[in-house]
């Protein structure tokens, strides 16, 4: 199969606050016309299109060894290469899970988002096609996890309910924030993933997946996000703040699961001390966070207690 990645994601366009409403309107049917496009030529089925009784290959990564968070740590230089390759097979499984639990809350915050739209408007019908993409990544993620061997990693009980809260009460710039944070770190170390030749197969199948599908998602919520910055009351914009602030801060610390590191018998408070001192991980986040923190800072999120929030999550630079 020949799958490219809808680079549409990373073309701007400028801000133009002085749109009118009915503008507004025809840009956001244009952007959902041209998804839904890209949606017929580039969508795929993973229970077809994988292998999935492929034997795992000797020696291969589940996840490249450069995003697993020890890596380069004393710790790592430690480990003996079975035990990083098991920790690169725990921690793609604690990614998948995240991804999954990530999906499900996007899935209720779109079905929230169109529930007031024109029900026969591209918007609405591009949000559903969305839902859909997600039903198939969260069953792929799924059945990744259970051939790989490793557990199911969930966020811890907080975590959870939190975000139970904010998938019930978020406003919609809140949502879309929400979205993006979620899509577009995993969506950067993906695109390191599937053309890495020493990484297994499967995950570079899974990932070739998700990384074309997720580009109009990206591109969707970008665009949505923008004009409702510009349009929502100033108390609107000034919660998206601080709720993207803390949302940010919040998938930092559950990004791994710290059972990883039990489950492939190290100490995990000497793991976990040892990821926050590590440079090389902070740079690898942030690296990862720079595509979303710029176009946030851009469209006027990143601004006060939100901004500090950001920064004390790690994902921006002070
Ligand atoms: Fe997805
Ligand atoms: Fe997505």
């Amino acid at each position: 199969m020949t799958i490219t990645p809808d680079t549409a994601t990373t073309e701007e366009n400028p801000n133009r606050p002085l749109r009118d409403a009915l503008g507004l309107l025809k840009d956001r049917e244009r952007v959902a016309e041209r998804l839904l496009e890209s949606s017929k030529k580039h969508s795929f089925d993973p229970e077809t299109e994988l292998d999935w009784d492929a034997e795992f290959e000797e020696g291969k990564w589940f996840w490249p060894p450069e995003l697993v968070s020890l890596y380069d740590t004393p710790l790592w230089k430690r480990m003996p290469e079975e035990q990083r390759l098991d920790l690169a097979r725990h921690e793609a499984a604690s990614l998948a899970s995240l991804g999954i639990w990530f999906e499900v809350i996007l899935m209720q915050l779109l079905v929230r988002h169109i529930y007031d739209k024109p029900l026969t408007s591209s918007h609405v019908r591009y949000a559903l096609t969305e839902i859909e993409d997600e039903c198939r990544h969260s069953k792929m993620f799924a059945r990744m996890i259970t051939k790989s061997g490793a557990p199911t990693y969930p966020v811890s009980r907080i975590h959870h309910n939190l975000a139970r809260l904010l998938k019930t009460v978020s406003t919609t710039p809140g949502s879309f924030t929400a979205t993006l944070l979620g899509e577009e770190i995993l969506d950067w170390m993906q695109r390191l993933t599937f053309p890495d030749e020493r990484v297994q197969p499967l995950i570079r199948g899974v990932t070739r997946i998700h990384v074309v599908e997720e580009a109009r998602h990206v591109r969707y919520a970008r665009e949505e996000l923008r004009r409702q910055m510009v349009n929502c009351p100033r108390w609107e914009a000034e919660f998206t703040r601080i709720s993207s602030g803390e949302a940010a801060r919040v998938f930092s610390i559950s990004f791994i699961n710290p059972e990883v590191y039990t489950n492939v018998g190290l100490d995990k408070r000497e793991a976990m001390a040892q990821v926050k001192a590590s440079g090389h991980r902070r740079d690898v986040m942030q690296t990862g966070a720079r595509r979303l923190t710029d176009f946030l800072d851009e469209i006027g999120v990143m601004r006060g207690i939100g901004r500090k929030l950001w920064v004390s999550s790690g994902l921006l630079p002070r």
